[in-house]
């Protein structure tokens, strides 16, 4: 665990009123659109130099000082809260939180025996107001004791009902946030409307929490952690809510429909010492990577409501809860070069290569940069500082350039004047450009790809063997692997009889692939392979697919507005290359595919895996140790399963060979069963 960051150090009233200002702008930006020009650690560092100086200058303190105010003194909005909406002291580390509670309890005159544990979810503060049931108003924090309306994200946000399951009057308080899915889908829709993109998770949220009239709509997501009445109301809910554990609130709360962080791995737990605090503290700390939302830390709450009012408010933050601070996940680096690469279907795709840097637990030296106009947009320079992002499964990105730390000595970016694969023209008509050469641009790693092992798994093609077969004209793509000759293979250098007529072999079997892993082989933009399994078992055969509009393949779970018109129109640009292969005799259905609807459809459910999410961790051995984590996956489907790749409370089954690491060790804590790769192999059987 962490220990305290250092603090900016001020030598004179300059610089403190300087730091001041810095310290303003920058808690403006974020409450503004979420946007930063500090990372979360130097905004941190900052504060810390400001609270030290004014500690040894307490006559020279500016008015305008963030320190104490809620929102580092950044204003918006004018709905006055009901109750103000405070904020939450933090520590840094074990050790800063044991000397916390330790001065808590000293404070109480006692031992506190029940804390709750939560997670601190990084979205927006909220605050819900229900009348009679109904959601009647959204409010954001603002200053804390006056927030903007919001009321017209009403029924876009996930877990904010807009009824009630009782006819209640009561404040409900939370975080909006965006979901790594949510943010995908939002940065699509954002894409193709204007060409750009949202710098993060978090200020994505923002943006959308306050935009008003954009031509596109993008889904938000609330998890509640507190509930209120008005200090006024002293109806028997009231009291209740007021005189409740905390943990009792929160269970009412999802009681009523509303989403809690119950439903996640990381949802409240109530401690009785400060030893199970931390261990909860750790194990939260250790899902975070693999949550689908981000959390900045943990938050410790007393949960007894006598605790609670006894311990009271300061200014800015209740001193019954502390947030434990996790390591940022924004961080500020050097942009030390760009590079651009042609991608398998032609998309010239340039990347950041920064001064590495670590983020949530991993070293990143490489980060997205969408495209050309993203790059202008942002006024990016070689040589800048700029904001890397990084949470959860979500790619490092590049958010923006921070302008005041510029030297002089940043350099444009060379923008290419040709595809950077072959040198041909580049076709920049639309935002992301493309070699007009499209996916024969990049032949060998198109055709590569298609004969890997999790698609065609055609034996015998190593890159140098498809390059003697594109460089000798005898293939353009790898539909024509089907038609080669044996003499045309026996011609090329090095081949003799047996590769040739053990290359035939393989191809001959790749024919009779399912249709998944021919579906895959093609390389469809926005598919791989377990989208590609999701299409194939969707629609059974390649002509269903192919007479299917963007609004049957939407139909497919996880093909969402944005993504079914590029796979239409990928399948209309794949059109000449999908007939070679029907012509070669190449299978064009998923074996065991059954009509929705039809009478043995009901099949699947005597599968004896059906309706189990399953993961697969560790090595494989016995029956299945020559399976690829794309064979077992498949296999767990065939079998009626859906594969996972990772464990949550929603896994039915954990299948753990040797060396199998955290994922069992979560599996157990969740009481997952467990099974090892024999155990599994007798499960599915005959199916293997
Ligand atoms: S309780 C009286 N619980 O963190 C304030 N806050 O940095 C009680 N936050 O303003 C807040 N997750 O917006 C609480 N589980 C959680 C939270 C949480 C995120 C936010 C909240 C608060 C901010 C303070």
């Amino acid at each position: 665990m962490t220990d305290a960051p250092p603090s900016t150090l001020l030598a004179d009233q300059t610089a403190y009123a300087e730091a001041v200002q810095l310290a303003l702008d920058s808690a403006a930006a974020y409450y503004r659109d979420g946007t930063s020009t500090l990372d979360d650690d130097a905004y941190d560092r900052l504060v810390r130099g400001i609270q030290a100086y004014e500690a040894e200058h307490p006559d020279a303190v500016l008015p305008s000082s963030p320190t104490g105010k809620v929102a580092g003194g950044a204003v918006v909005g004018d709905v006055p809260h009901t109750v103000p909406m405070l904020s939450l002291d933090n520590v840094f580390g074990a050790e800063q939180l044991a000397e916390w509670v330790a001065s808590l309890e000293r404070r109480l005159g006692r031992p506190v025996t029940a804390w709750s544990v939560e997670p601190k979810l990084d979205g927006l503060a909220i605050t819900a107001r229900y009348r009679g049931g109904r959601l009647a108003q959204l409010v954001t924090r603002g200053d804390g004791t006056a927030g903007e309306d919001v009321s017209h994200a009403i029924g876009t946000i996930v877990g904010l009902p807009a009824r009630l399951a009782d006819p209640v009057t009561v404040e409900l308080r939370g975080e909006v946030m965006m979901t790594a899915s949510q943010f995908e889908e939002a940065c699509a829709k954002r894409q193709a409307h204007d060409g750009t993109s949202f710098a993060n998770p978090r200020s994505a949220a923002a943006g959308t929490l306050r935009a008003q009239d954009r031509p596109y709509v993008c889904e938000l997501t609330f998890f509640g952690y507190g509930a209120l009445s008005h200090p006024d109301d002293s109806s028997e809910l009231a009291v209740r809510l007021r005189e409740s554990p905390h943990s009792e609130v929160m269970a009412w709360v999802a009681g009523q429909g509303v989403q809690t962080p119950a439903v996640t791995d990381v949802g409240g737990v109530v401690a009785a010492s400060l030893e199970q605090v931390q261990e909860r503290v750790e194990q939260i700390a250790a899902e975070r990577a693999e949550l689908a939302f981000g959390i900045d830390g943990i938050v410790i709450k007393c949960d007894l409501a006598a605790d609670q009012a006894q311990a009271g408010f300061s200014s800015r933050a209740p001193r019954w809860a502390i947030a434990y601070k996790l390591p940022a996940t924004e961080k500020i680096t050097k942009l030390v070069a760009v590079e651009w690469n042609t991608g398998r279907t032609g998309i010239i795709a340039p990347r950041a290569v920064l001064e590495p840097v670590e983020l949530d637990g991993s070293v990143v030296t490489f980060a997205t940069l969408h495209n050309v106009a993203d790059i202008q947009r942002r006024g990016l320079m070689l040589g800048d500082s700029v904001v890397v992002y990084k949470a959860g499964d979500v790619i490092p990105r590049v958010e923006a350039p921070v302008v005041h730390l510029r030297t002089g000595d940043e350099q444009p970016i060379a923008i290419p004047q040709v595809c950077p694969s072959c040198g041909d023209a580049i076709d920049a008509s639309q935002e992301r450009w493309r070699c007009v050469r499209g996916r024969a641009c990049r032949a060998i790693a198109s055709i590569g790809y298609a004969v890997g092992r999790d698609q065609l798994d055609i034996e015998g093609l190593a890159e140098n063997r498809i390059l003697q077969l594109l460089d000798a004209g005898l293939i353009v793509d790898f539909a024509d692997l089907f038609y080669l000759t044996r003499e045309q293979i026996l011609g090329l250098d090095r081949m003799g009889e047996v590769s040739t007529d053990n290359l035939l072999a393989a191809l001959d079997r790749a024919k009779g692939q399912p249709l998944s892993r021919v579906f895959c082989a093609l390389g469809v933009r926005g598919t791989g392979r377990s989208m590609s399994r999701r299409i194939a078992r969707h629609f059974g055969g390649m002509d269903a697919i192919r007479a299917a509009d963007a609004e049957a393949i939407q139909a497919v779970e996880g093909i969402g507005p944005e993504k079914a018109p590029v796979v239409v129109a990928e399948l209309v640009e794949l059109a000449d290359l999908i007939d070679k292969l029907i012509k070669a005799g190449v299978n064009m259905t998923e074996p065991g595919w059954v009509a929705p609807g039809d009478p043995s459809d009901t099949a699947n459910s005597e599968l004896p895996l059906a309706g189990m999410s399953v993961v697969v961790t560790g090595a494989m051995s016995g029956a299945l140790e020559a399976l690829s984590r794309n064979e077992m996956n498949e296999l767990i489907e065939r079998a009626g399963g859906k594969a996972s790749s990772s464990v949550s409370a929603k896994t039915s089954l954990l299948v753990a060979g040797e060396k199998a690491g955290s994922k069992r060790a979560k599996a157990e804590s969740l009481g997952v069963r467990i099974v090892d790769p024999e155990e599994f192999a007798g499960l599915v059987g005959s199916l293997l």
